[in-house]
């Protein structure tokens, strides 16, 4: 390595931000050439560091000495903009290495982005950055910039827009044209942005090393990310453990939630599993706050500058109009949010201050009453900032024309500091008068967020009170039970070796390895011996012809259950045998599984399938429709936590069947989150082995739980 740096992860990343010196080839006097933008703007914003423009066709550009190439600089250069045309990339990047140049931010498109010819140029654009040491931005991108510093790395005209607001925001984005709007309407919106990363192909440096490097940086207090894929699922989920650590929120909009490009797979957890259903699993796993519309990213943005706690999540809506109280409360409650009748004590209160024909219960409607008596919606908001008990954030409608009373915005103002509590002002329109404009800004000046759009700030409202929650609870790396000991865990990776697939009674001799309960079962190899375990387990019992190369039993008609007598295992004997012959002649038959019948539990299933971005992803559901028809399951990443498995419990629309139903008694919960996590442990200990596992059925007992079923699918080879 050249320049001496490591260039993996972070390493070198500051170059980017900081750079004492930038040169940029294929500079021009024309600010409409993309070559001319960056020039103009670096020195239109005043960057302190010096300047190169290269282009072997001018002596000077823009007023500054313009050099052939990279080489006649007679500086040492941090950083390089390229804008060329791919052709002419390749040259140039071997220039900057010779030169020493720290970091490189290509602009230039027609690289992997176009086939297999541009995704070999690229290749050799990520091989000379490994070997030289310089970092690499793209290609194919919209470049960085960096605000503090006036780092104006970019043709994005976009990212010009000026802001006074204080600076929160660092956006890093996939696409180039996307985020750039993002950090545009961020900014008109009143949200000051820190930077603004465009990372392009990823050739070298990727979305999640500028996640992590902003991390450390103390103007970036949120994080917003434009995202379509992650490269590496293990860097993302090391900066999303580290935002949620420094409790600096990591709001991602992830597109492509359809289930296009499905992957082959054998077993029902598999076919379960589209990609999008495991990033939603991560990212709230993670506490990455996913985000649907640019406009939520601000609003959250807005909301989590005033410092204050949402977390508890039950809202108070005061406005001046029923129907738009009654509008909002639904919203609120249909994103997770509660909107509690409000009772006792602030009820009277509340009741003082309201028409006779007012609401007090909430939504509180004031009514046309309200206009031009500032002491209504005051004594209402007063009533509900001193409620203790039941209220944790207060939205205002005022339908009641506060901005044209200065009494009434000035009480706003002196409510919001007599709490703690958010309290979030929804207006209808952006001030229409200069009169207008002086009582926003007193409410702005004070910290109160003041939102337009009512359904992206509920939304955001839901999020970053979900966000509150998981930073504060952080991510306790509880896994429960401890792993088996090291000779169960070599007999394990035994019995994962070689290719052959595993029978249900193979898959749970392995699962006990682990600590995981299974039905009493024993295997038979002639009729006598079934009839002889059959009275052991006592009647009724099931009766399974085992075979790896028989994965769906019922299909092939092996399986007889219920069997409650001598003669009825002895005739069930031969039929699953038979059937087995007949439905795939070249198997290998074991013997037949002599199993319990296990009665009165709920049946779930409990399954992993192996993303390829993330690894092991393991499936909860309730088993039967629930599963087939419905899609009722939740994901999470492996290794779980204890919070995962009870949050993948609480996730599913049918949790409350495992609560007890029409006098059935509730399933044990605590059995149900113990395998989750033993079968988290196995899966994370094998992950080079395992591509795919179902328990299914997993009866979960008032006492207890069994698996019933097993299917383990060895790592293809
Ligand atoms: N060293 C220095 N200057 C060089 C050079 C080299 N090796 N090779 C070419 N140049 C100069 C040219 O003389 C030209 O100068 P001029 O502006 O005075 O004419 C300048 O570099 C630019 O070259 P040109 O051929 O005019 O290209 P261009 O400006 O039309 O396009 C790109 C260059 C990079 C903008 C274009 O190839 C491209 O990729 N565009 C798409 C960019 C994009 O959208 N990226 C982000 C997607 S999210």
């Amino acid at each position: 390595m050249r320049n001496g740096a490591s260039n993996t992860g972070t390493a070198g990343i500051e170059y980017f931000f900081n750079p004492r010196s930038i040169a940029i080839v294929g500079a021009s006097d024309d600010k409409k050439k993309v070559g001319g933008r960056p020039l103009a703007a670096l020195i239109e914003r005043g960057y302190a560091g010096k300047i190169f423009p290269i282009n072997p066709r001018y002596e000077e550009v823009a007023g500054k000495r313009c050099y052939p190439s990279i080489l006649d600089v007679p500086d040492d250069i941090d950083m390089v903009i390229v804008s060329v045309p791919a052709a002419a990339v390749l040259e140039v990047l071997e220039q900057c290495a010779t030169k020493g140049v720290r970091a490189a931010v290509i602009f230039s498109s027609g690289f992997g982005e176009v086939g297999a010819e541009g995704e070999a140029e690229q290749e050799k654009i990520r091989k000379l950055a490994r070997e030289s040491g310089m970092r690499v931005l793209g290609p194919n991108c919209f470049g960085i910039m960096h605000v503090s510093n006036a780092v104006m790395a970019t043709f994005a005209h976009e990212l010009e827009t000026k802001s006074d607001s204080p600076r929160t925001l660092s956006l890093v984005a996939q696409s180039g044209a996307f985020g750039a709007r993002m950090f545009e309407d961020a900014t008109k919106a009143g949200v000051g942005c820190t930077s603004f990363t465009s990372v392009g192909n990823e050739a070298d440096t990727e979305f999640s090393d500028f996640v992590d490097y902003l991390l450390d940086d103390p103007d970036t207090t949120i994080i917003g990310g434009y995202l379509e894929g992650a490269k590496d699922g293990a860097k993302l989920k090391r900066a999303a453990e580290k935002a949620l650590r420094l409790q600096k929120p990591l709001l991602i909009m992830k597109v492509g939630r359809t289930r296009a490009g499905s992957r082959a797979a054998s077993s029902h957890t598999g076919s379960l599993a589209g990609a999008d259903e495991i990033y939603d699993a991560f990212f709230r796993q993670m506490g990455i706050v996913r985000i649907e519309h640019p406009d939520e990213m601000t609003a959250f943005a807005i909301l989590h500058r005033d410092g204050r706690d949402y977390s508890g999540g039950r809202v108070a809506i005061v406005s001046g109009s029923g129907g738009h109280g009654v509008m909002l409360a639904d919203k609120c409650e249909t994103v997770g949010l509660s909107v509690p009748e409000i009772r006792g004590h602030t009820r009277a209160k509340l009741e003082r201050s309201l028409p006779a024909f007012g609401s007090g219960k909430n939504p509180i409607d004031l009514t046309a009453a309200a206009n031009g008596k500032p002491e209504m919606p005051s004594g209402c908001l007063r009533a509900l900032a001193e409620d203790e008990d039941n209220i944790d954030v207060i939205l205002t409608m005022p339908f009641f024309q506060w901005e044209r009373s200065k009494e009434l915005a000035q009480e706003f103002v002196d409510i919001y500091r007599s709490t703690n509590k958010p309290l979030v002002v929804m207006a209808h329109d952006r001030p229409d008068s200069d009169e207008a404009a002086a009582r926003f800004a007193l409410v702005q000046s004070a910290g109160i967020p003041i939102l337009y759009d009512q359904f992206q700030a509920t939304e955001a409202i839901a999020k970053l009170s979900w966000y509150q929650r998981k930073a504060r609870q952080g991510r306790v790396v509880d896994t429960g039970p401890k792993a088996p000991d090291p000779a169960s865990c070599a007999e394990v990776r035994e019995m994962l070796r070689g290719g052959e697939p595993l029978s249900e009674f193979g898959c749970k001799q392995l699962l006990k390895k682990y600590g995981i309960p299974v039905t009493r079962e024993a295997l038979a190899t002639s009729a006598d011996m079934a009839v002889e375990l059959s009275r052991n387990l006592g009647y009724p019992v099931a009766l399974k012809a085992q075979s790896g190369q028989i994965l769906h039993k019922t299909e092939a008609g092996v399986i007889k259950l219920n069997l409650a007598s001598d003669q009825e295992v002895r005739r069930a004997y031969k039929e699953v045998l038979a059937n087995a012959r007949s439905y795939a002649p070249q198997a290998h038959v074991e013997g037949v599984l002599v199993q319990e019948m296990v009665r009165d539990g709920v049946e779930v299933i409990v399954g992993v399938t192996k993303d390829p971005v993330f690894g092991p992803a393991i499936m909860f559901g309730l088993g039967g429709i629930f599963v087939e028809a419905l899609r009722d399951v939740s994901f999470r990443i492996a290794p779980l936590t204890r919070a995962d498995a009870e949050e993948m419990i609480d996730e599913i629309r049918g949790r409350r069947v495992l609560e007890g139903m029409r006098g059935k008694p509730p399933a044990d919960r605590d059995a149900l989150i113990d395998i989750l996590l033993r079968v988290s442990q196995l899966v994370t200990d094998h992950r080079d082995q395992i591509d795919e596992l179902d328990l299914n059925p997993l009866v979960v007992l008032p006492k207890g739980a069994k698996v019933v079923d097993a299917l383990i699918t060895k790592r293809a080879r």
